[in-house]
């Protein structure tokens, strides 16, 4: 194995800064059988590659889980709760699954993890699905009276919550979905659909509102799937338009929150005509997605200068698909470079958290392999890869690397 160069300049974390590993509850626990998602994987005409079924059993393995993070090096979990699981029906709150998600909770400050609570991540009950969706009418309040039946999960020990994972990501699939086709967006984005665009935004100032109502003190903020999009020569003023409906209305409305998630994987070049491919010559992830760790450092400056001074940034998801950790480590040492640098530039960084902590269901399929820690089919067995080994490092040694 040949690790990155010696971290010579490493750069010490600042204080409190976030170190972790992120999930969302459909692609790991399992069986989440309310939600519109599973209903989709077993719709032929979705033509959804394959279902999740029994994902990593992390709704039973939560703990084993942690304790691989905890013993890792992380200090940090990012995981979801699942409204599916916790409404199945309209305005039926189940107390077992609030109680379920609160040890959990429990368990991760045990193990000196601190937790943070991502309320919406793709995935809707079918109920609110069979409504409309976050266009229907009255969506609005049903999901702050969702935010609002959390309080039990979230009031005491939870420092940071986030409403809404990637509602562009949403705002597109909706997009996507009113042209006849599901499943998740190709890197690049087609266009989002405006009325969902505008229903996420009201969602997420709801559920501010509602989570700062349970517990003042609670950090609250929600994250945007940045492309990087970077302009051909002559393409600037094309790239800028391309950009603002996908992502840049999702940042702006983040002003007046606690913080902002970036969250980045690549880069998409932006030609006079649109979108322009890698060449084919260019490394590739298992998502097909060019190879590009420094996309991040891109995201962050993009997203620091348009949200305005007092708003921090945390990476809440950074990572790439790979069989082959050489390059996972690679690509995450040439990220954290570049998250180091936007630090010594000044911008307000609180913290790094990986895509993701374990191999998990991508959204159609098991193959695109993101994890830091492997769960063998089956058995469920989990095994830390060296990239978790070579990440949890930098934690106890509380430095980023500079190349
Ligand atoms: C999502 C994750 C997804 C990851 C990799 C992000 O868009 O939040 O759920 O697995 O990217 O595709």
């Amino acid at each position: 194995m040949t690790l990155p160069p010696a971290r010579t300049a490493a750069l010490p974390f600042p204080d409190g800064f976030l170190w972790g590993a992120s999930t969302a509850a459909h692609q790991i626990e399992g069986n989440n059988v309310n939600s519109d998602w599973w209903r989709k994987e077993h719709d032929p005409a979705a033509k959804i590659q394959e279902p999740s079924l029994d994902a990593c059993d992390s709704y039973h393995r939560w703990e084993q889980d942690m304790d691989l993070l905890a013993e890792l090096g992380f200090t940090d979990y990012r995981f979801s709760v699942e409204w599916a699981r916790i409404e199945p029906a309209r305005g039926h709150f189940s107390q077992a699954e609030i109680a379920h998600y609160r040890r959990m909770v429990e368990g991760a400050l045990a193990r000196g993890l601190r937790p943070m609570v991502t309320l919406h991540h793709f995935t809707i009950p079918q109920w609110f699905e069979d409504l409309g969706g976050f266009t229907a009418d009255g969506a609005v309040e049903l999901f702050a009276r969702y935010v609002e039946e959390c309080a039990p999960i979230i009031a005491d020990g939870v420092s940071h919550v986030c409403t809404i994972n990637e509602p562009n990501m949403v705002a597109v699939m909706a997009g996507l979905a009113k042209r006849g086709e599901q499943g998740f967006p190709p890197a690049g984005l087609p266009f989002p659909d405006e009325e969902t665009t505008h229903a996420m935004i009201a969602a997420h100032h709801a559920a501010v509102r509602a989570v700062r109502s349970i517990n003042p003190e609670i950090q609250v903020g929600w994250t945007v799937a940045n492309q990087v999009y970077q302009a051909l020569p002559g393409a600037e003023d094309v790239t800028a338009a391309y950009r603002a409906p996908r992502e840049d209305v999702f940042i702006e409305a983040a002003r007046g929150d606690d913080w902002i998630g970036v969250q980045s994987y690549t880069r998409t070049k932006i030609g006079v005509d649109g979108p322009v491919p890698a060449p084919d010559d260019a490394e590739r992830t298992l998502t097909q997605w060019e190879y590009y760790p420094q996309a991040v450092g891109y995201a962050l400056r993009h997203t620091a200068e348009l949200v305005g001074p007092g708003v921090p940034l945390i990476v809440t998801e950074n990572g790439m698909a790979t069989a082959d950790e050489d390059r996972r480590i690679a690509y995450y040492a040439g990220a954290l470079d570049a998250v180091a640098a936007c630090i010594e530039d000044g911008i307000d960084i609180r913290g790094y958290l990986a895509w993701s902590a374990l191999d998990n269901y991508e959204w159609g399929t098991y193959k695109a392999t993101f994890g830091l820690i492997s769960v063998a089919p089956g058995t469920f067995e989990r095994t830390a890869k060296p990239a978790a080994h070579w990440l949890g490092g930098l934690g106890r040694e509380r430095v980023l690397p500079r190349l």
